[in-house]
């Protein structure tokens, strides 16, 4: 094959759908980021890393009433963060999955059914589904759920705690058991790493684990080197909408070539 047909092929394939979940300060936005950079450098296609709530431009503003707003009941939170996420997709996930993409959020429709159903004790099938209908069904190829402490997280997040962050300790307790059982029904989409682990150690892990999973070449000794080496992509990881930019892609690194034949992102 001539290298504009492999062009072709590469640019025309689905892209990767990579979702980070866990608790409140456990270190997703690094470990997103991390990854992020990594998998443009090891396979040359566009990355676009993202979050929820507030991955759009309207989502910024979803994002400041659910987190900053005035108190609402569990539902108008629920519908909130479904809109956020129907949003999101449409205009953001989906069009970039289909240029061939790899898409890493910081939270997806787990997030959802871990706080809103555990956390706020809504039913878990109706949380699930309203957002499921949101997104039309689409769902992450991998999700990495970073498990740590609630106490041990909620000790790590040094700025004003939000309205979520401020639910009490049993909620969060809730919020990562909802996680952990979710995890352990669909071991084939979940990958469970203790977040305790340092950020170099656990970005290592990481790495391992998505390429396996995605079927690219997992190169360990190269993860290792090239969590360190990782430049400053200008992200903010803190929890204000300034300075972040919906939507940013992460420029491709040095191609090694295209991985795989494709991704897998379902529905
Ligand atoms: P995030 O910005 O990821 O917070 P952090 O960086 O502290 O983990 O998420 C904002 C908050 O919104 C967080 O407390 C989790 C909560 N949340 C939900 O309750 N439901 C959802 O569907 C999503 C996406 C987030």
């Amino acid at each position: 094959m001539s290298d504009v047909a492999a062009r072709v092929v590469a640019v025309s394939a689905p892209g990767y759908f990579i979702s980070f979940e866990g608790g409140d300060g456990v270190g997703k936005s690094t470990q997103a980021r991390l990854l992020g950079r990594w998998l443009g450098e090891l396979t040359g296609r566009e990355v676009v890393l993202t979050r929820e709530p507030g991955g759009t431009e309207l989502g910024k503003e979803l994002r400041a009433a659910v987190l900053h707003g005035q108190d609402m009941d569990a539902r108008t939170e629920a519908l909130l963060y479904a809109a956020d996420r129907a949003h999101h997709v449409a205009s953001l996930v989906r069009p970039a999955l289909e240029r061939g993409a790899i898409v890493v959020t910081d939270r997806y429709l787990d997030s959802s059914v871990a706080y809103q159903a555990g956390g706020r004790e809504l039913g878990a099938d109706e949380v699930e589904l309203i957002s499921r209908w949101a997104v039309q069904d689409l769902m992450p190829d991998v999700t990495i759920l970073l498990d740590l402490d609630p106490a041990e997280a909620a000790a790590r997040i040094r700025r004003q705690h939000d309205r979520l962050e401020r639910a009490g300790s049993e909620f969060h307790r809730r919020t990562r058991e909802a996680f952990l059982a979710r995890a352990a029904a669909d071991p084939d989409r979940w990958v469970v790493l203790d977040a305790s682990a340092s950020v170099d150690d656990l970005q290592a892990q990481i790495r391992v684990d998505v390429a396996a999973r995605l079927e690219l070449t997992p190169v360990v000794e190269e993860a290792e080197d090239t969590v360190a080496a990782a430049p400053d992509d200008g992200f903010d990881d803190s929890d204000s909408a300034i300075g972040y930019e919906p939507g940013r892609g992460l420029a491709p690194g040095a191609a090694a070539g295209p991985a795989g034949e494709g991704g897998a992102a379902s529905a």
